[in-house]
């Protein structure tokens, strides 16, 4: 069976990396998390005292002066909640950039159309096999456009900000219901406002709402989409042969 290229678009806490990862893992696919790339080049700027988040000429030049790669997790650390492996000019920062203050750079740094372009053509780079389920804001539309399924996955504004609450506080970082609610807020309105690649629906995507469903249900309806899907092209390669 021909494997697919799966894409899961959403705003933040609409549970894109846990669902993403499940379907991955049922599907025998490869599970890339394109946010974590974003996070860790806002981690350098953010290092780097003398950067200003607001200077584009400076994220363009710290984006193409930095190596970032991201590794499949191994199932031990799968458990304890870690989406892929992320090295940052191979310094280990998979922990380092799940906080409040680096999502936030992030989403700054995700503004500049320079730094987009060059994380884009690594992550085209990495799934161009196939057999990939890809997760972030623009994949369905500007990474892999002709994506065999394209997932669009939403919450509740109330709910994605509870469910990245409880994340902070399992980790030690205690901030307000308040504070997260304003820090996704503000995040969702910037990604979804931006000029380049915004994060919005692709025509050709399914949007699947999960404020009343885990992450198990979640996963088990892409999973079942995915192989519809490839019974479908199945179907059409037969007819072609
Ligand atoms: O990647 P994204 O920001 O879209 O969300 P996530 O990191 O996968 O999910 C944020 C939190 O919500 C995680 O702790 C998930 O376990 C939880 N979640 C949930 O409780 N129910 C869902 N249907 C999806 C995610
Ligand atoms: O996990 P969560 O949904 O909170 O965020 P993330 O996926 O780790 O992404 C962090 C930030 O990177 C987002 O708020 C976006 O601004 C940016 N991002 C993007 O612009 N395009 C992507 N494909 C992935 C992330």
């Amino acid at each position: 069976m021909r494997k697919l290229t799966i894409t899961i678009d959403g705003p933040a806490g609409s549970g894109k990396s846990s669902v993403a990862q499940r379907v991955a893992q049922t599907l025998g696919y490869l599970y890339l998390d394109s946010g974590a790339m974003y996070r860790a080049l806002a981690l350098k700027a953010l290092e780097n005292n003398g950067l200003a988040l607001s200077s584009h000429i400076e994220l363009e030049d710290l984006a193409a002066s930095t190596q970032i790669e991201l590794k499949s997790t191994p199932p031990q650390l799968v458990a304890e909640g870690v989406k892929n492996q992320v090295l940052l000019d191979g310094v280990d920062v998979t922990q380092a950039i799940r906080t409040a203050e680096v999502a936030q750079a992030a989403s700054q740094v995700a503004t500049v159309a320079k730094v987009r372009e060059l994380l884009v053509v690594q992550q085209q780079r990495a799934g161009a096999g196939g057999g990939i389920v890809m997760e972030g804001r623009d994949i369905g539309t500007v990474v892999f456009p002709s994506a065999e399924l394209k997932i669009f996955l939403e919450a509740s504004p109330e709910v994605r900000a509870e469910r990245r609450w409880k994340e902070h506080e399992q980790k030690g970082e205690h901030l307000t219901l308040a504070q997260v609610v304003e820090e996704v807020h503000e995040r969702d309105k910037r990604d979804r406002e931006r000029k380049v690649s915004p994060l919005i629906r692709a025509k050709d995507a399914v949007l699947v709402d999960n404020t009343a469903m885990d992450v198990e249900e979640t996963a088990r309806l892409i999973v079942m989409l995915a192989r519809e899907r490839e019974k479908e092209l199945a179907k059409s390669a037969g007819r072609e042969a």
